[in-house]
């Protein structure tokens, strides 16, 4: 957001954008909203959208696109090779970061499977380090034989810290593992940064440059998912000393030099829909580029629509604007401070991505392996009608013995997608929040009926322990009385 201030001294976000284009959403009384949970098996992924009224379940692939990016989409070059689009993609990319080759993906997670293949893969249970791992990244390690190693400060485990860069790997951690385990026996390196999993934390430059300096001096590959790249660069400039002035253009392309791999899904950098590598080693450009025609399509679409290419092409440019990627974090901002007025435990410092609320804390007397941060998901869509997404022990794959294996945190994330809702109605989100904390005791724990193996949160159905969800509709109806 643009240096403006109110005459009144509040610090009030200050959208830089104006809508043209709405979509309609419903808000259903309590009673239909507890019915359609329980017909989703108390897991928000499986709501149908027409039952939602602000879907805060993730920022991916759901952030509001400019003008320029929709103008763009209508002058796409559909072609199967040799697209005229994908080359500005490339050029606008290659640009952007600095680096030699660009390798189109459809999406995220089609880059860590390519990545795993090349660099785990053929080193059957070597260790993938990093400062945090997400759910999809862990599972293509996993699948192709690996083991993921997180390494990131304690600081970054606590709810509430002071900490700038709560996503910042712990150097020692970093010298002791690979001193443990010797080079070899490591696949490559990996930062996350903004982290998703532990709140949206950013990484600082001055951790980016130390880490990179050891995976040189050790011949580690090392690999940057740019994911919420778009928030990690507002963090630095706005905390990083002597970044303040600095050019995000710059500030990515520093980044980007300390990399080997550079990859990132569309869905959150760059406001459209897809996925891509970045290398400048020309025999890991050769072997990882075998691979995308295999998974993802001929190498100048990767499996994105040229419509999507250009939207992505004008989306990272608009990345490169200040008050385009200052708007989430002032949002979430803002929306942890309404919550933190009513001592709601959430993930301080605000980060990226969204708000985060501590299930733990929230949810104290539910037992982890009933999971807390689930059930209290599901309690804020009966509430609200808002569907987030837990970020817990449901998000983890069991062990290998069966035995389930418990989050560090259990977050429900209340994801601000970009440029999508307005200030009231973050505030009535928070109003929301803020009976059911009232509420808190009334809310129970969840069990599953049906278990996937893979990737469990997706698709999996649980029930309530007891009747809470009903009491707790019945409860929000006498306090509301005929409100939505
Ligand atoms: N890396 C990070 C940091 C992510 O946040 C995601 C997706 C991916 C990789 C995978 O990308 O979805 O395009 O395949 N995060 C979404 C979320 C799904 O809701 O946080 P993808």
């Amino acid at each position: 957001m643009s240096n403006v201030k109110f005459l009144s001294g509040e610090n009030i976000p200050l959208e830089m954008h104006k809508v043209r284009m709405v979509q309609r959403v419903n808000l259903l009384p309590v009673e239909d909203r507890l019915q359609r949970m329980e017909e989703a098996g108390f897991n928000t992924f499986l709501l149908k959208n027409r039952d939602v009224f602000m879907d805060m379940l993730t920022d991916s692939g759901v952030n509001a696109m400019s003008q320029n990016q929709y103008a763009a989409m209508m002058q796409a070059d559909d072609s199967y090779a040799g697209s005229e689009t994908f080359y500005k993609l490339e050029d606008v990319l290659k640009d952007m970061f600095g680096m030699k080759y660009f390798l189109p993906a459809h999406q995220g997670r089609a880059c860590e499977n390519i990545i795993s293949q090349i660099l785990v893969k053929p080193k059957p249970g070597s260790a993938a380090i990093m400062n945090y791992h997400f759910t999809t990244t862990k599972a293509h390690i996993t699948l192709n034989g690996g083991v993921v190693e997180e390494i990131v400060g304690d600081e970054g485990l606590k709810i509430s810290s002071k900490v700038p860069f709560k996503g910042d790997i712990d150097i020692d951690k970093l010298n002791a593992l690979i001193k443990r385990l010797g080079k070899e026996k490591i696949s490559f390196v990996r930062i996350e940064a903004g982290t998703n999993l532990i709140g949206g934390q950013p990484v600082s430059m001055k951790n980016m440059k130390e880490v990179s300096a050891i995976c040189r001096k050790e011949g580690i590959p090392l690999v940057y998912d740019a994911s919420l790249l778009g928030d990690n660069l507002y963090f630095i400039k706005q905390k990083e000393d002597g970044y303040l002035n600095a050019d995000l253009r710059d500030i990515t392309r520093e980044i980007a030099s300390l990399m080997d791999i550079v990859y990132f899904s569309a869905r959150k950098l760059g406001s459209a829909r897809g996925g891509g590598i970045l290398v400048s080693d020309d025999s890991l450009f050769l072997t990882m580029r075998e691979l995308v025609p295999l998974y993802e399509g001929f190498l100048t679409y990767g499996g994105m629509s040229v419509r999507e290419m250009e939207a992505l092409a004008v989306g990272l440019q608009e990345t490169l604007d200040f008050d385009v990627i200052s708007q989430t974090p002032i949002i979430v901002e803002a929306l942890c401070n309404e919550l933190i007025k009513k001592d709601i435990p959430v993930v301080t410092p605000p980060g990226g991505l969204g708000c985060h609320v501590d299930a733990k804390q929230f949810c104290s007397h539910i037992k982890q392996d009933m999971y807390p941060a689930g059930a209290l998901a599901s309690a804020i869509f009966i509430s609200s009608g808002v569907r987030v997404m837990e970020r817990g022990t449901l998000s983890e794959q069991r062990n290998e013995d069966g035995s389930n294996r418990f989050a560090e945190m259990e977050l429900a994330r209340i994801a601000v997608p970009r440029r999508v809702f307005t200030l009231s109605q973050v505030k009535y989100t928070a109003d929301r929040i803020n009976w059911l904390y009232e509420n808190r005791r009334l809310i129970g724990g969840l069990t599953f009926v049906e278990e996937p193996r893979v990737l469990r949160f997706f698709f999996g159905r649980l029930e309530p322990i007891g009747d809470w969800p009903t009491v707790l509709a019945k409860k929000f109806r006498e306090d509301f009385g005929d409100s939505l």
